[in-house]
């Protein structure tokens, strides 16, 4: 078959030489056979008939469609697809939107091959699941896989082929809005959760058509923002970038990551985009990367405003880097021949970057069948279907973590007159938060439709209580982003006194108040995290009526919450729980579902905290508010409000002593850290119970603190589990000041506790 295409396509060149510009050649573009001789075969064959623009053309990736990413939109996508200018597009699905696009690639251009479309599917394609930040709190591998799997499953039927996710950027800073679509502070399970959701992506291969390309991003270390601020400078030490923020992306490579995508900032003086050490010597050589490696939007244009040069310097920069796709900028399509026929690049740097892109396509089963993607009953069958709806509900009870419970307020029982308050209870547009563009909001379901559907309607009282946000400026500005805010007729002072009222009448009071869902995300950074001043103004008007309040939020980013944690008597963090956020917060709140979740990123008590994270390093002069001549603050502890890790449930567990089965370790020993956790209280529960591990002395200064594993049990009430932790010399290790990575003979802590605070330590000693 690979021989009747390639002589149908000989026929079609030499055709297209006189009948110029395209010519439209029925048979369609087969792959006879998988296996990667058959691929390289197939794909070199492919390439000798490419012209350089062609192959150029392969290293374009336009946007077109429905959303908007960024400040550019792509021009005259269809004739440049027809020029064989284009290697794949994102933002647009649905079987029949990309079909169109499809049948111009493979009908209308001289080589007739394929597109493939991405897009950003983050956290669910059409069943919203709730944002990464939130799903990392459950620290549920398996949920998180499966969360990946159902997106693949909805996003491959909708005509997708690639998704843009997962985002494994460490992040430190709350002010940065995109925490919210990372897996938060810990390098340790920020890589466990990398290695879950590509597998969750890509499945066991492409051969059904029902799994997607994974993209790992933003290479590197767009977390590390100066002062939070999107897009901002990174400045950071090699051996911080190795032990701390590169192991997440290395963990999705090992997992065989499909593709990564270039970050947007500059790593210590040069932009990633442009970085050949980051690209090349580190992913592609240290690393064994064989995948593609895309830009983020623009990102070759705006090395322009890093300084790095003009147009054609800066796509060259990229070229060399080892870029293989240009997002949305056209700079490779602009000066690529132009610099391969300067000899600024080589003619082996295009043919790398088109392979790369043309094997993928492969693996896809492009070649074979254009179309495989693009299957309208398909895409009936999965979109939103109700196991992937219980799944949302599932994964969004799951993330939702216990802050506060004071006199065990929580759960509420319906018997119990409770009044809801606030401008979320009744609210679907912020539920599915942000970077959910193929979610449809309308079809989320609210916290009080869940309470209807559960306990008959409007069994409970209900109050606005507030508008989200107040300030018109602000609104204004979140209006464009699609926030959809309005102000109420009431005045707030009305509005306020509508809720006191209503609370009157009530036993307690569940106030679900956040942040408007486009205040995290790209380009969402805040400089102060608290709740916006009418919001507090509500919660302290209420406190006035001594009833018991569960403040409920709904947020993009650990917000600062003295006042709260002082004086409410509950706290619950649903995040943005997705297309079920409503029922599964009904779950926790009334007790059907018994809370898990521990959050993974402190929450600081106020933004002069800022960065507080647990692995920390010592200082030479560690923390104690006892001593003048400390690193800490006159007027707040370095402590966070919440630690990572840290999350309550409507039970308690009691961690007995720690042991450890030698206090000596050798090179080639395995040593078991051990407790016992007791379910000591009324309910049954499931404990994430942590390992940490502090390395005493270093050749060079090391965290007070490393997570090293967990595990999740689950225990009946009065039920014990012995849980058990194996170290080997392995796990000690840790990249040098010569980036050798070793591990150093001395002295050791093990640490095991329900949260990086609250531990039980116990010593050992590793020898030669
Ligand atoms: C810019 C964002 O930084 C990136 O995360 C996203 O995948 C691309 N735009 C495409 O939308």
């Amino acid at each position: 078959m690979i021989k009747h295409w390639l002589t149908s396509l000989l026929i079609a060149i030499q055709f297209s030489a006189l009948m110029l510009p395209t010519l439209a050649v029925e048979e369609p573009i087969v792959q006879s056979t998988s296996g990667s001789q058959t691929m390289n075969t197939f794909v070199a064959d492919l390439m000798s008939k490419m012209t350089l623009e062609e192959k150029i053309g392969q290293m374009n990736l336009l946007s077109i469609g429905f959303d908007v990413t960024g400040p550019v939109v792509s021009k005259d996508v269809d004739s440049k697809i027809r020029k064989g200018l284009v290697g794949g597009v994102f933002n647009t699905f649905t079987p029949s939107a990309v079909r169109k696009l499809q049948e111009i690639a493979v009908n209308e251009s001289r080589l007739k091959i394929p597109l493939f479309f991405g897009y950003d599917v983050i956290h669910g394609h059409r069943t919203i699941f709730p944002i990464p930040l939130g799903l990392s709190s459950s620290w549920d591998l398996d949920l998180v896989e499966r969360t990946a799997r159902a997106a693949a499953l909805e996003a491959s039927a909708d005509g997708l082929h690639w998704t843009f996710s997962p985002m494994v950027d460490i992040t430190r800073d709350p002010r940065w809005g995109r925490v919210s679509e990372g897996s938060g502070e810990d390098t340790y399970l920020g890589s466990a959760i990398a290695k879950a959701m590509v597998h969750g992506y890509q499945g066991t291969g492409y051969e059904k058509g029902d799994s997607v390309l994974a993209c790992v991003k933003h290479f590197a270390l767009y977390g590390a923002a100066e002062a939070g601020r999107d897009y901002n400078t990174v400045d950071m030490s090699e051996m911080r970038m190795y032990n701390e923020y590169l192991p997440p992306y290395k963990a999705a490579v090992d997992a065989g990551v499909a593709t990564v995508m270039s970050s947007f900032n500059e790593i210590n003086g040069v932009p990633a985009t442009g970085n050949k050490w980051l690209m090349t010597d580190l992913l592609r050589k240290q690393w064994g990367f064989k995948g593609f490696i895309c830009t983020d939007y623009t990102a070759i244009n705006e090395m322009i405003a890093h300084g790095a040069g003009d147009e054609s310097k800066v796509a060259e920069l990229s070229f060399n880097a080892g870029i293989d796709q240009d997002m949305v900028g056209e700079l490779f399509i602009k000066y690529g021949s132009e610099l391969v026929k300067s000899g600024k690049v080589s003619h082996s740097t295009i043919d790398d970057a088109c392979r790369r892109v043309l094997e993928a396509k492969y693996t896809l089963g492009l070649f074979e069948d254009p179309y495989r993607y693009m299957n309208e009953e398909r895409k009936t069958a999965q979109t939103m279907s109700a196991d992937k709806l219980a799944l949302s509900r599932e994964a969004a009870a799951k993330s939702t973590v216990l802050l506060k419970n004071a006199n065990d307020v929580l759960p509420l029982d319906p018997k119990e007159n409770i009044a809801f308050i606030g401008p979320l209870v009744k609210d679907k547009r912020n539920l599915i938060g942000n970077w959910s563009g193929a979610g449809a909001w309308e079809k989320a379901t609210a916290v009080w439709d869940a309470l209807d559907t559960k306990f008959g309607a409007n069994k409970f009282l209900y109050a606005k209580g507030c508008n989200l946000v107040d300030d018109q400026a602000m609104i204004e500005k979140l209006n464009r982003d699609g926030a959809m805010l309005t102000k109420d007729s009431s005045s707030p002072q009305q509005l306020i006194d509508e809720a006191v009222a209503t609370a009157k009448r009530a036993d307690k009071i569940v106030v679900v108040l956040g942040e408007p869902f486009c205040m995290s995300g790209e380009a969402a950074s805040r400089s102060m995290i608290g709740l916006f001043d009418n919001q507090v103004a509500l919660l302290k008007a209420l406190k006035q009526t001594g009833k018991p309040i569960v403040l409920v939020l709904m947020n993009g980013r650990p917000l600062t919450l003295p006042w709260e944690n002082e004086n409410l008597d509950a706290i619950v963090e649903t995040w943005y729980g997705g297309s079920m956020a409503g029922p599964a917060a009904v779950d926790v709140l009334f007790g059907e579902v018994n809370p898990s979740a521990k959050i993974t990123m402190s929450f600081p008590i106020n933004v002069g905290q800022i960065p507080v994270y647990y692995n920390a390093k010592t200082t030479g002069r560690p923390f104690d508010d006892k001593e003048k001549y400390r690193s800490k603050y006159l007027d707040v502890s370095n402590l966070p409000l919440y630690p990572f890790g840290y999350g309550l449930s409507y039970t308690k567990y009691d961690y007995g002593n720690i042991s450890i089965s030698s206090a000596t370790m050798k090179p080639n020993d395995t040593v078991t850290v051990s407790t016992t956790v007791t379910n000591t209280g009324k309910r049954a529960g499931v404990e994430t119970v942590q390992f940490y591990i502090r390395d005493l002395v270093g050749s060079i200064t090391r965290p007070a603190k490393e997570l090293k594993g967990f595990r999740q049990i689950a225990l009946q009430p009065g039920e014990s589990k012995t849980v058990s932790f194996d170290i080997k010399r392995d796990d000690l290790r840790f990249y040098n000041s010569d980036l050798k990575l070793d591990a150093e003979p001395g002295e050791f802590k093990a640490f095991i506790g329900p949260n990086s605070r609250d531990v039980k330590e116990v010593g050992f000693t590793l020898v030669e």
